[in-house]
């Protein structure tokens, strides 16, 4: 296995590490060992004043392919119901997320058929990379051996804690990563169309000589302009043309990876955060606190690419089972996410019942359903979870028979132990103090509302940065096409 590096750039307005390893480490890599390096106090900023160039995915006019895919998604015409398109679901109002507060939405032929899982934001998925198990993902290069043979590779191994302060240190880990859906089922935006259109509790499309039917009717033209003409002699083509087309869509439009939050402009120095908001940003770092950077990560890429909040990878949180789901009704129905029951091929790695995606936390305030089943609906009680799960677990989960408070519900009793229960701030016992006071998690919750696209930069520029500018860059990336502050 190769030790991974682990870079410290961002942030160091913020987290000041200890004088001795000084505080101006921008682009030098340490090993591993910095790991070692003890919690540093930390001080908010308001002003970035060490803005970074960001690289931004490359905004171009979107090709026929992708402007093809953009009708087809939002297309209420292919679904059973002729009302449900990508876009019911996926919100372009709300980065493409859950339209409602529902937990699930409905779909099928009559608009009643109950889904199963909470609705992900379709945005910032461009850079998600294919489902592994194991640390180098970075590269993009295919495992040479399967899943199976890499969970089994994976089982020998400890895990290492999750910290803020050197989050990329998880990936020693031999854990599960990438992937689409909540479980990973699917590895490319192209693969995974399919899912919906025909999944019986969304689009509910039918056979796929149904939609092969609709298609050849309503974009015949489209597709022979496209693919020639003899395309619609080969039915299996068509439909996997009119997916890869929806999924060039998702890549090419930047609507899907605006990177326009106040967040992208604080760090670009174009933006000054509130009191409350460079609070938030920095318990969102602190490891003794909120630790949140340890999995949704958020400095920037050794190139300038901005962050996404998420590090990819999988836990078990343990959130209360959601009654709310038609599902939930059987008590012997659980989501068990990368290990059933939608996707199969990991049933037997029972190491990994009860881990789901971790999400991106861009645009997360628009959403009125947190967790893959959709049990919260306000950050308020997200955070309130975070801390309070252990110390006071009869506030989030029910009691059995005896009275007893039955923690981590949502999972049968044997994969309990699965739960995370190491990283912070999932660290602490009853009896302990919480890790974030009740002012400290609505700081938080300013912080991330910063990370909500489509906030307007005033005239004024913001930086701190002495006029002439030190702005500096990640990396050479100065010299990238793609500038920061683009608006
Ligand atoms: C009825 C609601 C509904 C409709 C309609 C729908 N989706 Fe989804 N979508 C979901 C849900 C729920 C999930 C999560 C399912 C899971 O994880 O198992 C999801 C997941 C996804 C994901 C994975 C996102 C991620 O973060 O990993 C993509 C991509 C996606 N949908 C694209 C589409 C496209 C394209 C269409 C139209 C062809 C579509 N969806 C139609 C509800 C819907
Ligand atoms: C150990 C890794 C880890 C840490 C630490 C962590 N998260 Fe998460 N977060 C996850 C995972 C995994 C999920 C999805 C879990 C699920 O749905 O079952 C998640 C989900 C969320 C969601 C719901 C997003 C959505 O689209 O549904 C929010 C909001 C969130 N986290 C915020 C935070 C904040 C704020 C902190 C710090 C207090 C934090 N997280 C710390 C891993 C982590």
């Amino acid at each position: 296995m190769r030790q991974r590096l682990i870079r410290v750039t961002a942030l160091r307005d913020v987290r000041r590490l200890p004088p001795g390893v000084g505080a101006r480490l921008a682009g030098v890599l340490l090993s591993a060992t910095a790991l070692c390096l003890p919690a540093a106090p930390v001080r908010a900023q308001a002003v970035n004043s060490h803005p970074y160039v960001l690289r931004l995915p490359p905004s171009h006019p979107l090709s026929v392919m992708a402007q093809l895919g953009e009708r087809l998604f939002h297309d209420p015409r292919l679904s059973a119901s002729g009302k449900m398109s990508c876009a019911s679901c996926h919100d372009p109002a709300r980065a493409y997320g859950p339209p409602g507060s529902a937990a699930v939405v409905l779909g099928g032929p009559d608009l009643k058929t109950p889904g199963f899982r909470a609705v992900p934001s379709l945005s910032y998925l461009y850079r998600q990379p294919g489902f592994t198990i194991g640390p180098d993902i970075e590269n993009g290069t295919e495992p040479v051996i399967n899943l199976q043979q890499q969970a089994q590779q994976a089982a020998g191994h400890s895990r290492t804690l999750k910290t803020a302060l050197a989050p990329q240190a998880a990936a020693v880990n031999l854990v599960p990563q990438g992937g689409l859906f909540w479980d990973g089922r699917v590895d490319t935006l192209e693969q995974q169309v399919d899912g919906p259109l025909f999944n019986p509790a969304e689009m509910d499309a039918g056979t796929s000589g149904a939609v092969l039917a609709k298609l050849t009717t309503w974009y015949a033209r489209d597709f022979t302009l496209l693919f020639g003409p003899y395309v619609f002699k080969n039915p299996s083509l068509v439909l996997a043309e009119a997916m890869f087309a929806i999924g060039r869509y998702q890549i090419e439009s930047p609507d899907f990876h605006p990177f326009s939050s106040k967040f992208d402009a604080w760090l670009a120095g174009r933006a000054r955060f509130t009191r409350a908001e460079a609070r938030g940003y920095q318990l969102f770092n602190d490891p003794a606190k909120g630790n949140c950077g340890a999995c949704h990560l958020d400095q920037p890429g050794p190139d300038g690419t901005p962050p996404l909040f998420t590090d990819y990878q999988y836990e078990a949180l343990g959130v209360p089972r959601n009654p709310a789901i038609p599902a939930n009704r059987d008590p012997h129905y659980y989501d068990l996410g990368i290990c059933g029951p939608f996707r199969t091929d990991m049933r037997d790695q029972r190491q990994y019942c009860g881990m789901f995606l971790t999400p991106t936390l861009r645009n997360t305030a628009t959403r009125k359903v947190f967790f893959h089943n959709g049990v919260f609906h306000t950050l308020q009680q997200v955070l309130d979870w975070y801390v309070y799960r252990d110390l006071q677990p009869a506030r989030f989960y029910p009691r059995d028979a005896a009275g007893h408070v039955v923690k981590y519900d949502d999972l049968p009793e044997r994969y309990r132990a699965n739960v995370d229960i190491t990283d912070a701030p999932f660290d602490r016992r009853p009896g302990d103090a919480p890790a974030l006071s009740e002012r400290e998690i609505a700081d938080v919750i300013a912080f991330l509302g910063t990370l909500t696209d489509g906030y307007e930069v005033s005239a004024a520029p913001a930086s701190a940065a002495p006029p002439g500018g030190t702005r500096r860059t990640a990396s050479p990336a100065a010299a990238a096409p793609e500038i920061a502050g683009r608006r």
